[in-house]
């Protein structure tokens, strides 16, 4: 198979046109979003026109089904609040590239997705989730974005198209190809990345509730101040978590509200994400404890009361050595003393999709580490690297 460079590039940046916005490459693209269907539905017809039948599941992710048993390829084209273009639709579009030229040269059978709400409006990967069974429909249904906007109200906007689930046994493995998001392999001047493993994941929402009230007449004694309690319960946590972490376990608090969030109020509420990364359960098991002890013991020393939402998680995982194998081999012919075998320290659909098959996943470099923000970018040579990488491995496979 021979796959073409230039219009590989210029789908990336079609699609891109999609939720265009701020600075450079920007992006914002959140699933369900307008423009989210809009460059589904765009996807779909280059889809067909690579020889693909496309199919939308009732969660929203998009197939472009080959005849018969085939390969995998894909990632997802939702997009951060503020995202970069590369995130997830590199690795739809490179699908895409692959799967076509393979159509063309009558090479082995790929099919392409692009999974929906990879990031996390409402869960966590969750239209991967819910389509490999980590994540029930119904209990996906119940989820709320921070509007308050149900998963259930959402996934209707692909009601009128929507089919059934994919049959995941017509697939032999997922390979998906993504942006490494951290400064590894652009420190090192190197072109692709074989993923050995992923990080496991936790994510709750945590609610303070206190005594909003005046903030001219009120004692700072006497105050039951969401906000006070948030900033401690931030503090004693980078504390607390100190004898349990390793060097590569992160923790972010992201998305804060503030009731009713003005200048003269006491806060009443603080209703905050809390979410944790870590390579070994154990660890996200012992940092779970630690955050419900010290949530609740602030909240009784300062008088508040402290809710915890539904604990959202994914296990690490390990990739499947046979596909792994076929992206080393692929990644050593195409880019010589520019590649190694990394971990990821973000999250991908792999992780879902490796419930149901074998997966593996390969890197290219983000420039200066940066991704989740508008200055995402990867330089072109790196990009067509990592396109043929998955090109070779797949020939490689059959
Ligand atoms: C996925 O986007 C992640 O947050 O790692
Ligand atoms: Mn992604
Ligand atoms: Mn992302």
């Amino acid at each position: 198979m021979k796959v073409n460079e230039d219009r590989f590039l210029k789908d990336l940046h079609d699609l891109r046109e999609f939720g265009a916005a701020g600075v450079g490459k920007g992006v914002v693209r959140p699933a369900f979003s307008k423009d989210d269907v809009a460059a589904r539905k765009w996807l779909a017809t280059r889809m067909s026109e690579a020889g693909l039948t496309p199919h939308v599941d009732p969660v929203g992710n998009l197939f472009g089904l080959a005849d018969g048993p085939s390969l995998l390829l894909g990632s997802h084209s939702d997009s951060q609040p503020e995202g970069g273009w590369l995130d997830g639709a590199l690795g739809v579009i490179a699908a895409l590239e692959v799967a076509r030229a393979s159509h063309e040269a009558s090479g082995p059978k790929v099919s392409v997705v692009s999974f929906e709400d990879e990031e996390g409006r409402f869960g966590v990967t969750t239209g991967s989730a819910v389509w490999s069974g980590q994540l029930p429909l119904e209990e996906a249904d119940e989820l709320t974005d921070h509007a308050g906007v149900t998963f259930s109200a959402a996934r209707a906007c692909f009601a009128e198209m929507a089919g059934d689930f994919v049959d995941p046994t017509r697939f032999s493995g997922f390979i998906e190809m993504h942006i490494e998001q951290g400064p590894v392999l652009d420190t090192a001047n190197e072109q692709i990345g074989v993923v050995s493993d992923i990080v496991g994941i936790r994510d709750m929402r945590i609610t303070c509730d206190g005594q909003q009230n005046h903030a001219g007449t009120t004692p700072m004694h006497l105050r039951q101040d969401a906000f006070q309690a948030l900033s401690a319960f931030n503090t004693a946590i980078n504390t607390r978590f100190r004898n349990v972490v390793t060097p590569t376990t992160v923790w972010t608090i992201g998305h804060v509200t503030l009731h009713p969030n003005a200048s003269s109020i006491v806060p009443g509420r603080a209703t905050f994400s809390m979410q944790w990364r870590d390579a070994e359960v154990d660890r996200l098991d012992r940092l779970n404890t630690i955050i419900r002890e010290t949530a609740s013991e602030i909240a009784e020393k300062t008088g508040l009361r402290v809710r915890f939402g539904p604990m959202l998680g994914l296990d690490p995982v390990a990739m499947d050595m046979r596909l792994r194998t076929a992206l080393e081999q692929a990644a050593k012919a195409t880019a010589p003393e520019k590649w190694r075998v990394m971990p990821s320290g973000a999250l991908h659909d792999a992780t879902n999709v490796a419930r149901l098959m074998p997966v593996a996943m390969l890197f290219v470099p983000s420039i200066n580490g940066i991704s989740h923000a508008f200055e995402e970018d990867t330089a072109e040579p790196d990009l067509v690297a990592g396109l043929h990488v998955l090109a070779r491995a797949v020939s490689n496979l059959t």
